[in-house]
C-alpha cells in the first residue's frame, strides 16, 4: 500500500515502533495521530483522548518525543473556547513529563485562530508548545513579528518553519517555487537572528545547504534549532545531516485516517510515482 512508507501504521504501537527504529538511528520523532477537521466536539473529546493514551504511552518509553495536533481535528472551526480547552488538556499532559506539543499549521481558514491558541497557550506553558510557519503565506513577515513580540528568554517562542502544504489562492500565497524558496530563507533568517527556535522543516537539499551556511554564519548552537523530515521522505538527506552533527526530528503519522495525508503527499510531488515503483521493486 502506498500510505505505508508514509505512515507508521494504524495503531499507536505502530507508531512506538517506528520511532524506536528512527532513535536507534539518532533521529527523534514528533507523533501525530491521523484526521482532520472535526465538526462534532464529542469527536474531537475522542481524538483528545487518543492523544492523551499517546502521551502516557510514549512516556514509558526512553525516546526524545513530542506531539503535533492539528487543531481542526479539536474542532477549531466549531467551537474555539472548547478547542482550546481540549488542546489545553493535552499540553498540560505533555508538560507533566516535560515534553512538548506543536500547533500543526493547517489551512488559511484556520492561520489566525492556529496564531491565537498558540498565543493563549504560549503564555501558560512557554516551555511545552510550539507552533508552525508556512513560507508560502504572503502574511508570514507580519506572523513571524507577531511571534517575536511574544518571545523572551522566560518565554521563549518555538517554530518549525515549513513551505506549506494546502492549496491556497495566489491572493494570499507565493505559488512561484523560487519564490516560496526565497521566503522560507528571509523567514529562517530572521529566526535565526531574533534567537527563536526553530525546526527547520524541508526536504529541499537547496535549503538544507543554505540553512546549514546560515547556522555557522551566525554560529548558532544546536540548543536553537533542529531539521525535521516527514516519516518516509528523503532519508538519504535525513541521514547526511545527523552524520554531519545536526538535531533531526521525523514527524510519525499514524492511524486509520491515511488517506487524506497521503493524497496531500502524492500531489505534492508528481515524480512520486516513480519514487513507489522504485519502493515497489525493491521490497517486492
Ligand atoms: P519540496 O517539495 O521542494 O521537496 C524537496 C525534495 O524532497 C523533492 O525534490 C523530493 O526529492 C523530496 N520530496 C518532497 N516530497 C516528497 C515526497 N512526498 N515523497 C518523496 N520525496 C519527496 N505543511 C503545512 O502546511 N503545515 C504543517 O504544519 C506542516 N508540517 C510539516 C512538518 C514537517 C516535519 C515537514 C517536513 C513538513 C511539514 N509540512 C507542513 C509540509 C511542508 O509545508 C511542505 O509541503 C513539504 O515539506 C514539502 O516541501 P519541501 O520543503 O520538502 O520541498
Amino acid at each position: 500500500m502506498f500510505s505505508k512508507r508514509y505512515i507508521a501504521g494504524e495503531k499507536l504501537e505502530d507508531a512506538v515502533t517506528v520511532s524506536k527504529q528512527l532513535a536507534m538511528k539518532g533521529v527523534s520523532s514528533t507523533i501525530d495521530h491521523l484526521g482532520e477537521y472535526v465538526t462534532e466536539i464529542k469527536m474531537a473529546k475522542q481524538v483528545q483522548r487518543i492523544y492523551l493514551e499517546m502521551i502516557d504511552r510514549f512516556e514509558q518509553e526512553d525516546l526524545s518525543v513530542t506531539y503535533s495536533v492539528k487543531p481542526s481535528n479539536f474542532g477549531l472551526l466549531t467551537d474555539f473556547e472548547t478547542c482550546f480547552e481540549l488542546v489545553r488538556e493535552v499540553v498540560e499532559k505533555a508538560r507533566g513529563y516535560d515534553s512538548f506539543v506543536r500547533i500543526d499549521m493547517e489551512d488559511s481558514s484556520c492561520v489566525d485562530a492556529e496564531l491565537e491558541l498558540y498565543q493563549r497557550l504560549h503564555a501558560i506553558y512557554p516551555q511545552n508548545v510550539g507552533i508552525v510557519i508556512q513560507a508560502y503565506l504572503k502574511r508570514t513577515p507580519k506572523d513571524l513579528l507577531f511571534l517575536e513580540k511574544l518571545h523572551s528568554e522566560a518565554s521563549p517562542v518555538n517554530v518549525r518553519l515549513c513551505k506549506g502544504i494546502y492549496v491556497e489562492p495566489e491572493e494570499i500565497a507565493f505559488k512561484d517555487r523560487k519564490e516560496i524558496s526565497q521566503q522560507y530563507v528571509k523567514a529562517l533568517r530572521f529566526l535565526l537572528e531574533k534567537g527563536i527556535y526553530v525546526g527547520i522543516a524541508t526536504h529541499d537539499r537547496s535549503l538544507t545547504d543554505m540553512a546549514q551556511q546560515l547556522i555557522k554564519q551566525y554560529a548558532i548552537g544546536s540548543e536553537k534549532y533542529e531539521f525535521q523530515m516527514l516519516y518516509g521522505v528523503t532519508p538519504e538527506l535525513r541521514s547526511e545531516l545527523v552524520r554531519a552533527g545536526h538535531k533531526m526530528r521525523v514527524y510519525v503519522p499514524y492511524g486509520k485516517e491515511w488517506f487524506g495525508y497521503s493524497s496531500r503527499r502524492l500531489k505534492e510531488n508528481p515524480k512520486m510515482i516513480s519514487y513507489i515503483i522504485k519502493a515497489l521493486f525493491k521490497r517486492g
